[in-house]
Parts: C-alpha cells; sequence; structure tokens
C-alpha cells in the first residue's frame, strides 16, 4: 500500500530496499522528546493564533503528552513503514486521539520539524558535556593541588628539557578542557535560534508566530532566512569541531599516561579499576582505557569530516543527504561522553610515582638553563655565550657519568673562572622550578595561584 503520510499521489508503495534506504527511525528515535517537545510548541501556537480550534489544539497537547509517557517507559516501538522519528510521533498521535492528529502539521513541514529538533538536541548534549568537563576540571584541579610541588622532567621533542611540577603539567590541561569547555558554550549561543515556521523552504502563509514558538522552546529568536533555516547544519559541524578538539585534548593526555605509566617511565601506577591483564602475560597491568580514548578521537574527527563532506556539494535548500547528520553526531556525542568519564575517573585514581618523577627530572642534565641563567645573571655574561660555557659543563658531566650538581667546583671554574660555589643554589631540580615564578610559570607558587583561578572559575569551593 502507498504511504499514509504521502502516499496521496502514489499507486504503490516503495520498494523494500527503498524503504530500507530511506528509514532513519533507527537513529533519530533518540531525538523522540525534541520531536515532542517541538510539536507542543507548535501546537500551542496554532491554537492561539487561531489557525487549529483551541479544543484540537488542547487534544494534541494531551496526546502528545501521553505519547511521551509511553515512549519514556517502554521506549519508541519501531514500524517499517514509518519512516522517521517525526512520522512515528504523528501516526501514534492519530491513534490516541482519531482526526485532531491531522492538524499538527499545519504551517509545518519535516524540514523545519527535524532542523528544530536536531538543534534542539544537540543543545542537550552540549549542556551534559559541559557539566562533564566541569567535573573532570574539579579532578585536574584536586589532582594538581596534591601535586603542586612534586617535580617532574619537562619535555620538548619528548627529550628531558626544564624540571617542571606535575600540578603545573596537570593544570596544562585545564587550560585545554577550559577552551572547550568555552567552544561548546559558543557553539550554543550561535545554535540558539529556532527554524521552526519555516516550513518547506519558503515560509507559511498562515498567521503564525514564530517568536512565540521560539521563547517557548528556550531560543533566543527566530532564525531569520527560511532557505537557511532548513538547510543549515552549522550548529551540528560546530558541535564535531568541539568535541573533535576536546576528544583531542583527552587524547593526548591519555598518550602521556600510557608512557607514563610504561616500565622505562614508570611515572605512574593505574589503579585495578582503570587497568586490564593479559590472557597470556601475567604480569601485564595495561592502560587499555586511555588506549581507547587515544582511538576514539580518531573516530570522533572522522564524525566531524564526514559531515563536512556530507554538506559541502548541497544546493539549497532541503537534500535528504542531509538525514545523514545525525548518525555523526551521535556517535561524536556518545564517544566523548564516554571518554571524558573515563578520563575523569583514570586521572582521579592513578597514582603518580614522585620518586621516579623526581628521578628522571635529575637525570637529562635537565637545569643546564639554569647555570646559563645564572652565568648571565651573577658574573653579566651574554646569554650567547653563557650557552657555550654550559655545553662544557654537560659534556664534562656526561664524560664523569653524573649530573651537572655533581660536578666539583674546580671542574667548573676549569671551565670558566667567573664561576663560584654559589652556582649550586640553582643547579637542583627543585630550586630550578621555584625560581619559575613568572605568570603561568611551573613554581609552586604560581601553581597555586594559578589553581585559586581556576577553581573560581569554575565556581569550586
Ligand atoms: N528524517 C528526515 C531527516 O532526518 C526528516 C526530514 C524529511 N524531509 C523530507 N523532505 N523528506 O532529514
Amino acid at each position: 500500500s502507498s504511504n499514509a503520510m504521502w502516499g496521496g499521489r502514489f499507486a504503490e508503495g516503495p520498494a523494500s530496499v527503498m524503504r530500507e534506504i530511506n528509514a532513519s527511525i533507527g537513529f533519530d528515535k533518540r531525538m523522540w522528546r525534541q520531536d515532542i517537545q517541538g510539536s507542543r510548541a507548535h501546537a500551542a501556537m496554532l491554537g492561539a493564533q487561531g489557525i487549529i480550534a483551541a479544543g484540537d489544539a488542547e487534544a494534541i497537547d494531551a496526546g502528545l503528552e501521553q505519547i511521551a509517557a509511553e515512549y519514556a517507559d517502554a521506549g519508541v516501538p519501531e514500524d517499517a513503514r514509518l519512516e522517521d522519528i517525526h512520522m512515528h510521533v504523528e501516526a501514534r498521535l492519530a491513534e490516541v486521539i482519531g482526526p485532531a492528529a491531522g492538524r499538527l502539521h499545519t504551517a509545518r513541514s519535516r524540514n523545519d520539524q527535524v532542523a528544530t529538533d536536531f538543534r534542539l538536541w544537540v543543545r542537550d548534549a552540549i549542556d551534559e558535556i559541559d557539566t562533564a568537563l566541569a567535573a573532570f576540571q574539579s579532578v585536574l584541579i584536586g589532582r594538581a593541588e596534591e601535586h603542586a610541588e612534586t617535580v617532574m622532567p619537562g619535555f620538548t621533542h619528548l627529550q628531558s628539557a626544564q624540571p617542571v611540577t606535575l600540578g603545573h603539567h596537570l593544570m596544562a590541561y585545564f587550560e585545554m578542557i577550559h577552551r572547550d569547555r568555552g567552544r561548546f558554550e559558543d557553539a550554543r549561543e550561535r545554535l540558539n535560534e529556532c527554524p521552526l515556521g519555516s516550513a518547506a523552504l519558503a515560509g507559511t502563509g498562515f498567521p503564525i508566530d514564530r517568536f512565540a514558538v521560539a521563547e517557548e522552546l528556550g531560543f533566543e529568536r527566530p532564525t531569520d532566512n527560511s532557505l537557511d533555516a532548513v538547510s543549515d547544519r552549522d550548529f551540528a559541524l560546530e558541535f564535531l569541531f568541539a568535541a573533535a578538539t576536546c576528544a583531542m585534548h583527552l587524547s593526548r593526555l591519555a598518550e602521556e599516561i600510557i608512557l607514563w605509566a610504561s616500565q622505562p617511565f614508570g611515572f605512574v601506577a593505574l589503579s585495578d579499576a582503570w587497568s586490564t591483564g593479559s590472557s597470556i602475560m601475567p604480569q601485564k597491568r595495561n592502560p587499555d582505557a586511555a588506549e581507547l580514548v587515544r582511538g576514539h578521537a580518531g573516530r570522533i574527527q572522522g564524525c566531524l569530516v564526514a559531515l563536512m563532506t556530507t554538506m559541502k556539494g548541497l544546493p539549497l535548500a532541503y537534500s535528504k543527504d542531509m538525514q545523514d547528520d545525525k548518525v555523526p553526531v551521535f556517535e561524536a556525542h556518545d564517544l566523548l561522553t564516554l571518554s571524558i568519564a573515563a578520563m575523569t575517573g583514570m586521572i582521579g585514581s592513578v597514582t603518580f610515582r614522585r620518586d621516579r618523577m623526581l628521578h628522571a627530572a635529575e637525570a637529562g642534565f635537565s637545569t643546564a638553563t639554569d647555570l646559563a641563567d645564572w652565568l648571565v645573571r651573577e658574573a653579566g655574561i651574554p646569554f650567547r655565550e653563557a650557552h657555550h660555557i654550559v655545553g662544557s659543563a654537560v659534556k664534562l658531566a656526561e664524560q664523569d657519568g653524573k649530573p651537572l650538581d655533581a660536578l666539583s667546583l674546580d671542574q667548573l671554574q676549569a671551565i670558566d673562572p667567573r664561576i663560584d660555589g654559589r652556582v649550586f643554589g640553582v643547579l637542583s631540580v627543585g630550586a630550578s622550578v621555584a625560581s619559575r615564578t613568572s605568570h603561568g610559570g611551573t613554581a609552586p607558587a604560581q601553581v597555586r595561584a594559578r589553581i585559586a583561578d581556576a577553581k573560581a572559575a569554575i565556581g569550586m569551593g
């Protein structure tokens, strides 16, 4: 039989593969709450404007409320003949309230309907992710506070560079996550315009009140161009970009956890709850969750590229290609939500091994810059020359197989007579980090000051 929604001009029903390729109910049923929310606002407006009878508007509202209760209770029962969530809700409404259900779609198309539902869904997702990211930030702050004085090697090129504190290192991720929250918030602000009332593409001649619907749905205002409103998916792309960037940050932290948990580093021991064993090697304690966070970041990035590619060739206005917008957004959302939760759990419970970190910080001549800075400050030597002198000291220490601060004063003075005994005050890793007091530097006092700012920024007590 032909389609109940649009079958008026069709003699035959669709081929089964036609039905299958067209169907989106399998994934868009996730938007049922937003679909019902949008329809209730639309119906109330139609009633208030006298476009449909007040009694019909009330019946529609009560019917939609009942359907919401049914779906909340038992999920959306899928019917293969009804292609998407919009048709499922409308068909069920007809069963519940009878012919008045047919008036709901007045002055509306699925094109503005789906654009509205999807914006509502993405908006909800942003709010949920923001809460999760704030929780992750407070875990980062807590661990950073605990380790404001813990010395570890700082790297460039993954080579020992200068000692830093673990607190400082962890707070670097706080900053990244803070920018991520800002990107989501920014996307939310631009997203928050209501497409409903744009109808299929050209607007409608019915005397609708788009401002009332926008307000009812928590949007700032109605969109200003009906063609753009039904064919714009920038909000989904911005969400995906923010998600991909956030996932990239989580992936970098995951990569560090993986590296730090390896035996040669041994900087961290993952808790039992966040480790996996091996079916063959009994000694194993693997960082699988961190590896999956690193892996998921690639998939989330793939979601962004997928939708960008879907959109780039579409003429105005709606084309069915756009139905493919949902799967990548849902997938990115699910992967990101899981990744945030996993990183929050891992960082909250990981043991940082101060001894191993300190030992590694002391290796690799990481205070060479401090010696050069001392020569500049105390002996008035130009930095370039100081750099050269310290190079000779590092070479000598390397030959002797000892750290810089184990060279004798005689050895140092043989390299440059302007060096005196006070130099030993700057050659330890502790002295090195304590000296980096510039704003945003690694000195424990700076780290504590930035932690205080961070707590204020996220409203943490
Ligand atoms: N399921 C469709 C989607 O997600 C709804 C819009 C259908 N509109 C249309 N003109 N066929 O895009």
